[in-house]
């Protein structure tokens, strides 16, 4: 009854982690900021609804919103993009999906991070396309050399993720040109993952559209702006990849939600110290995990930026052990073959609980 393609996806093993969960468990599972939206871009919204802006608004979004995002990319992204290629979408989860259905047919391959952020995998499944994986260097980064030996006349399209999620690494400038060298040699599209660029520790963001235009630049309001609930993506590229994105847009979504496009409208253009304030905030938390790991003799690659940890973690009964002493976190397999032998810990959360989870973990572990 139903199709192979949606029967060989598994439900999100995050998911399955928190079923189970009792209710007072400390939450190290969840991918999202612990952080209430600001109030202005909250204000911005009821003023939307009060104006009567409740109705469908351009199939690509309110035009102000996407000159906003245009520069927005120009001056934090530095690279020139007009608003007649930006597409508003609901999350980056949409702006993923509009990606991977554009560029990928039958059969095709596509380089993912492995690890890597799991709907990667099972989009580009329901896309009908085969997953190949990019295996990490020690570091957790994607090595250019590494993507160039999975390269075959049958690649359309890689994957990049920076900062990554599940690793919290980020991927190095010259890392990223080298990419973007990579997609233009053979003539594949990089789809950048950016949500998490303004939480970033060590290192910069580089956007790989600073060196190609074969790439669709993806990112959200979600995590920067703690508005995940808020579902407002955005992808930029140029017309061509727009162009054939919008057609699927149109169907399955229409528009983005109106009244959210005004409050993501004010979350860009309006002050940016609330971002600097949960950067800060995440820095610590990052510190605070680390030395906690670093103290049971546990070892992790330091994160750079996000809002997770990788550490190893051997035993594969970790997280249902851990689970069982209230405190949730995410096997690493759940994020592809060679997430194996760790576990993903989400610290966004309180302090306290961060504390009193990394003494749980130094009992069980
Ligand atoms: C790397 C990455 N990309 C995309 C998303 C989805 O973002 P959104 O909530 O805007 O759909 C997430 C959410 O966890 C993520 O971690």
């Amino acid at each position: 009854m139903f199709t192979e393609r949606i029967k060989s996806i598994d439900i999100s093993g995050i998911r399955k982690m928190f079923e189970g969960a009792g209710l007072n468990s400390i939450n190290l599972g969840l991918g999202q900021p612990d952080f209430d939206t600001p109030q202005h871009i909250k204000d911005a919204a009821i003023e939307a609804i009060n104006k009567g802006l409740t109705g469908y608004t351009m199939n690509l979004g309110f035009p102000e919103l996407r000159s906003a995002l245009s520069r927005k990319f120009e001056s934090e992204n530095h690279f020139t993009v007009s608003s007649d290629e930006i597409i508003v979408t609901s999350g980056a989860s949409e702006a993923l999906h509009l990606a991977l259905q554009a560029l990928v047919d039958k059969g095709d391959e596509v380089l993912i991070p492995d690890p890597g952020f799991l709907s990667y995998f099972a989009l580009a499944k329901i896309a009908g396309g085969k997953v190949v994986g990019v295996p990490l260097d020690e570091k957790l980064t994607m090595t250019p050399e590494g993507v160039n030996e999975l390269i075959t006349s049958r690649t359309c399209a890689l994957i990049v993720n920076s900062p990554s999620n599940p690793t919290g690494t980020v991927q190095t400038r010259t890392q990223i040109k080298a990419l973007a060298e990579i997609a233009d040699d053979n003539d594949i599209t990089i789809i950048s993952d950016e949500v998490y660029e303004h939480f970033i520790y060590e290192g910069e963001h580089v956007s790989p559209a600073q060196f190609t235009d074969n790439v669709i630049t993806i990112n959200a309001v979600s995590k920067t702006y703690a508005m995940t609930g808020w579902r407002i993506g955005y992808a930029a590229a140029r017309k061509e990849y727009v162009e054939q994105m919008l057609k699927i847009h149109q169907y399955i979504q229409a528009c983005a939600n109106s009244i959210a496009q005004k409050a993501a409208q004010a979350a860009i253009e309006g002050p940016q110290d609330c971002v600097t304030v949960m950067r800060e905030s995440f820095r610590k938390r990052r510190d605070i995990t680390m030395e906690g790991l670093g103290a049971m003799g546990i070892k992790c690659v330091q994160p750079q930026g996000a809002f997770y940890a990788f550490p190893e973690v051997e035993d594969e009964e970790a997280p249902p052990k851990l689970l069982k002493k209230g405190v949730i976190v995410v096997p690493g397999s759940a994020f592809g073959e060679n997430g194996k032998g760790h576990i993903r810990i989400s610290y966004a959360t309180s302090e306290e609980n961060l504390r009193r989870a990394l003494k749980v973990m130094e009992n069980v572990l």
